[in-house]
């Protein structure tokens, strides 16, 4: 009797097949799960990597509430034409502390991983409140309001940018808490480069301060998305990174 015929037997009997195909699958699965218990994290840690400021963390939420990760990825992946337009391939820490990450599947505009310090804060300005004034052939909407909106995330009576910091701390985002008490000082403190920045500097590494929007009148949309995007990718130093050996 041939292995075929043999085969035929499962085949045959239904029960005996669902059976069969379940042990296959268990030991599937356990051969691909079980390693997970056994290290000790998943993700890598890269030197550099900080929770977003407040500022970022707010103009954070406006690229979401936006919807530019329709259009928009954030996520370089490691094939050569990437890496050479992009940048370094993304890599799993980068996006540690995002709750919801960023990735995206869709790209009608580049990938955003690395436009951090790739243009001026006045270009973005330019660019978000007319694409089409620095890229004749755009697509992309325009965002003007948001230089005439002001960030309600640093209200006395409409603390949310508090509340955005709390909520991250639960999901496993390591904010401390005075960076959670001082959240609107620091808020206001990177949008304006007049103010004391020392507490701002003390809890976050690597912080770009700079009236964003170029208008010190008051923090605005503008400024919070711009902080966001500038330091996309700006994080880890990649003249001195060096992957782990087990995950190279
Ligand atoms: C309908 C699709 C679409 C949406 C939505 C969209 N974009 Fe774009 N974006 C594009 C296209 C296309 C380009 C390339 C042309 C250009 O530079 O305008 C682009 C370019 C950019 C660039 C320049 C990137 C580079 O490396 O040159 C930035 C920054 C950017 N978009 C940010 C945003 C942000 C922030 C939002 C949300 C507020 C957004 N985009 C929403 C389509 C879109």
């Amino acid at each position: 009797m041939g292995l075929l015929d043999k085969h035929g037997v499962i085949e045959r009997n239904a029960t005996l097949l669902m059976v069969a195909s379940l042990l296959v699958v268990s030991i599937g699965g356990i051969v691909e799960i079980s390693p997970l218990f056994y290290i000790e994290s998943t993700i890598e840690k890269v030197e550099g990597m900080r929770p977003y400021t407040p500022l970022e963390l707010a103009g954070r939420n406006i690229y979401i509430r936006e919807g530019c990760y329709l259009c928009h990825s954030q996520m370089i992946r490691p094939f050569k034409d990437e890496v050479e337009r992009f940048g370094h391939y993304s890599l799993a820490a980068e996006s540690m502390y995002d709750h919801p990450f960023q990735w995206g599947s869709k790209r009608t505009g580049p990938d955003l991983a690395r436009v951090g310090n790739r243009y001026s804060s006045e270009w973005h300005v330019r660019h978000l409140t007319d694409p089409r004034s620095v890229v004749p052939e755009s697509v992309m909407p325009t965002y003007a309001f948001m230089a005439n909106t002001k960030l309600e995330y640093g209200q006395i009576d409409n603390d949310l940018i508090t509340k955005a910091l709390e909520t991250n701390a639960v999901v496993g985002v390591p904010y401390t808490q005075d960076m959670i008490d001082n959240a609107k000082a620091d808020l206001q403190a990177q949008a304006n480069p007049e103010l004391d920045s020392s507490g701002l500097l003390s809890r976050y590494n690597n912080v770009r301060i700079e009236d964003f929007d170029g208008n010190p009148g008051e923090v605005t949309e503008m400024d919070a998305l711009i902080a966001y995007l500038q330091m996309l990718g700006t994080l880890v130093d990649f003249s001195t990174y060096e992957p782990e050996k087990n995950f190279r």
